[in-house]
This record gives structure tokens, C-alpha cells and sequence, in this order.
């Protein structure tokens, strides 16, 4: 098959749409999606769990289009959301109640009074505090919640310090021996269904080293929480599951571990009537976008040379806030040199980059690169820092490709003020 985004006669294309000549017609920067591509990260999903008990659930941090959200609930998904927001999101595109799972340390009253009364699969609590309140409110409306704790088994995901989330330094999640004692106290509540344990330990993880340590915590501690008659029937496994962002228009390279590594975290738990559940974000969608830019103007100082392009750190800000690397290409792919650019944006910081040092064709002022995987937490972590709209986002179906967020105009953002 071939992959998503692909060269043909020097040519980038998202399925069977020229990138280049659909970049001439609208305005730039932009992102763009390839739905046979997000199809086939679910599908892969799917598959992997075939044959368990598998709830797969994308996490909507990652990119909440409701465009895409609807693709990833028709093929079968649940929904991990983190806010009330979320929540609201994913009811609106129609996500199954018993589909969605919400986790996040500082949920609101309304938002827990909003997961009761959707009914959602799992309310995942993070703190003591957080417990007394679901508690009370359950009591209170008189209401049966059902619950999961998210416990902190204090790995290490081996990822950018920013993105680690599992060990005791993190905010996240409760500490084992606490959330032992809040379990045995759960059992006892008639008002609290507990069904379920959750864990994350972070994002971008590229390696099963992390998730072999993250089972087997699981696995110990279901087993003593099922020995004291806690009646454990799912294990929320989190997300993380990195995304290849080198490499990708090599054929024999994947762009997503999904394979890599879920099967080993899903064999580690697999056991009779358990339920699995799973948080995937950028798995989900990261390879399936990417963000098109104008070079503005090439400039070199005695000491670099600059690639400035249109998109910036308000578009992605991954490389700024993560020192993260995507990729960078040609649309048209027809330089015989190379030289080593900082790719920059037009925001006033000198932390406005895409890429640094970068070995790149040199490519003209008025022509276009792509930055790779770059569909999860792009558009969703984007700002109208230096009061740069929010860009488009098109989605592409075979030959076929639409708008499926419209540019914010300035009048847009002017007209939100009170005046
Ligand atoms: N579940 C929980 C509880 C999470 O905190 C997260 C991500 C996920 C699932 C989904 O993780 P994923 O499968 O996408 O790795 N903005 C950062 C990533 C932040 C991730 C936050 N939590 C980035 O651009 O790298």
C-alpha cells in the first residue's frame, strides 16, 4: 500500500491530492489530514486487540476536530477526554456514554456532576480529595458512579521530562499503598461502583521497556486488590505510544509503534474477563497531519542561515515547548544540495523555531515544506500568539479534500472582545 503522504514524480501527496498545487490555492500555513491514514492507525488498534475484551479509546487531547472525531468514533473508538469541554465534545459528535473515560487531576464539581450524569464507562479519580468529593456528590444525588483510580506506579517512560507522567514527582495519579486504602474504603460505598484501575506513564514513549514495567505493575496490583475483594473488572492502561517522527517516507519505516508495542502491554494483562482499556492520542492521529509553510525569505547571518517561513511556534509549538524533532520536506522534491537551516517562524521569540540545524535542500522564498506528524497536539495546543489566526485545517479522501476548519479571520478574534 502506499503510505499517506508519499512522493510522486518529486511531488508530495496526501493520498491521491498534489500538495503543491493545492498549496498554490489557498493560503498557507496549513494543516492538512489523510483519512485513509487516520483509518488505518484504528484499524491497527483494532486488530491488536482482537479476540480480548478491548475498549480502545482515543485520547481527544491529542486533536479534537470534530471532523476527525467523528472518522475515529465510526471506527469503533471510545473517547479518553480530560475536561468538561471534552466531554461536551464528544457527546456532541456522538460518542457511547459507556465509551468515554475521564481522568485529570483537577476536575471541577460541574465536571464530575456532568460525567454522573452522562453515565460515562469510568470516572478516573487522581487524589484523596478528588475521591471525598465523587463520594459526596454520589451520596448527595444519589447516584451510583462508577470509578477507577488512577494510581502513579512511579516509572520511568524514558520521554521529555514535560510528558512523563508516572513517577512520584509527577502530578499525576495516586500513590499505590494510598490508593489501596481508598479502594478498600470504595468497597464499602454503596454509592461507588469500583470497576477499574488506571495508569499513564507518559507520551511519546518509543520503546515496550516502559510498558513491560507499567503491565506488570498492573498485573501485582489487581491481583492484591482482587485478594482483599476488590472486584477489579477493567485496567485503563493509559496512552503514550509514540509515533515514528524520523523517517518517514521510507517505505520499510513505520509510522507508528502502535505494532511495535502494543501487542507486549496487551499480552502482559490479557487474563478471563478482564477489560482493557486504552487512552491512544497521538498513535491515533499524529501521522496522519502535517503542516504545510510558505518560505518567506531565506537569511544568513555570519554565523546561520535561515529558512523563515510563515507557519510558527503558535501553529506547532512542539519543537519550542519539547525541543521536539519533525520532519521537514520539500513539497517539491527537486534540489541537488543541501545546507544546514534554522527553520523559523515570524513570531517575535527567539524560541519560534520548527526546526534547528537542519540539513535542507535550500528552498526558495514562495516555495512550500511540510512538517510531519505533526496531527497530534499542533492545532490542539495552538494560539493566537502575536495575533496570528488559527490556520485551516483540510482533510483529504483519496482525491478528494474539504475545509474542516475554517482560517480564523482577525475580524474573528477582534469580535470576541468586550468593548
Ligand atoms: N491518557 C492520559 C491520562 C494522558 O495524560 C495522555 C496524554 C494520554 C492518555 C494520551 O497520550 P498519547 O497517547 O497521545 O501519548 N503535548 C505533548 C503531549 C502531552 C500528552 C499529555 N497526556 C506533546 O506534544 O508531545
Amino acid at each position: 500500500m502506499t503510505p499517506a503522504f508519499h512522493y510522486k514524480n518529486g511531488r508530495l501527496y496526501c493520498e491521491a491530492l498534489d500538495l503543491h498545487a493545492f498549496s498554490r490555492e489557498v493560503e498557507t500555513p496549513f494543516y492538512i489530514f489523510s483519512k485513509s491514514e487516520l483509518e488505518n492507525n484504528c484499524r491497527q488498534i483494532n486488530e491488536m486487540g482482537k479476540g480480548l475484551s478491548f475498549l480502545p479509546c482515543y485520547a481527544m487531547k491529542a486533536n479534537y476536530n470534530p471532523t476527525l472525531l467523528t472518522i475515529i468514533r465510526d471506527m469503533g473508538l471510545g473517547a479518553d477526554v480530560v475536561s468538561g469541554g471534552e466531554l461536551q465534545f464528544a457527546l456532541k459528535v456522538g460518542f457511547d456514554p459507556q465509551k468515554i473515560v475521564f481522568a485529570g487531576v483537577g476536575k471541577t464539581k460541574e465536571e464530575i456532576e456532568l460525567a454522573m450524569k452522562t453515565g460515562i464507562h469510568s470516572l478516573n479519580i487522581e487524589s484523596a480529595q478528588e475521591f471525598e468529593l465523587v463520594a459526596d456528590l454520589a451520596g448527595t444525588h444519589r447516584q451510583k458512579v462508577r470509578i477507577a483510580l488512577r494510581v502513579n506506579p512511579d516509572i520511568e517512560a524514558h520521554t521529555h521530562a514535560y510528558i512523563s507522567t508516572g513517577k512520584h514527582i509527577n502530578k499525576f495519579g495516586i500513590p499505590e499503598r494510598e490508593a489501596e486504602k481508598l479502594y478498600l474504603k470504595a468497597a464499602e460505598n454503596p454509592w461507588l461502583e469500583v470497576a477499574g484501575i488506571h495508569i499513564h506513564i507518559g507520551s511519546q514513549i518509543t520503546t515496550s521497556g516502559p510498558f513491560e514495567d507499567a503491565s506488570k505493575f498492573m498485573r501485582e496490583f489487581a491481583e492484591r486488590l482482587k485478594k482483599q475483594g476488590v472486584p477489579i473488572t477493567f485496567l485503563d492502561l493509559g496512552g503514550g505510544i509514540g509515533i515514528n517522527y524520523h523517517n518517514n517516507f521510507k517505505k520499510d519505516e513505520p509510522t507508528t509503534y502502535i505494532k511495535d508495542i502494543l501487542p507486549v502491554y496487551l499480552e502482559g494483562l490479557k487474563s478471563p474477563g478482564m477489560e482493557l482499556v486504552l487512552e491512544l492520542g497521538r498513535a491515533v492521529v499524529g501521522s496522519a497531519g502535517i503542516l504545510v509553510s510558505k518560505v518567506l525569505y531565506q537569511k544568513e547571518t555570519p554565523q546561520k542561515k535561515f529558512l523563515i517561513v510563515d507557519g510558527a511556534m503558535n501553529n506547532l509549538i512542539r519543537p519550542s515547548l519539547y525541543q521536539a524533532y519533525h520532519e521537514i520536506v520539500p513539497l517539491m522534491d527537486r534540489y541537488k544540495s543541501s545546507q544546514v537551516y534554522d527553520v523559523v517562524g515570524p513570531v517575535c521569540e527567539t524560541g519560534d523555531f520548527l526546526a534547528r540545524e537542519r540539513s535542507l535542500p535550500p528552498i526558495p522564498a514562495g516555495e512550500y515544506l511540510a512538517v510531519v506528524g505533526a496531527g497530534a497536539y499542533g492545532q490542539a495546543l495552538a494560539s493566537n500568539y502575536n495575533l496570528r489566526p488559527r490556520i485551516a485545517e483540510y482533510l483529504v479522501d483519496g482525491e478528494e479534500v474539504r475545509t474542516i476548519f475554517k482560517q480564523e479571520t482577525i475580524e474573528d478574534i477582534f469580535n470576541r472582545f468586550e468593548r
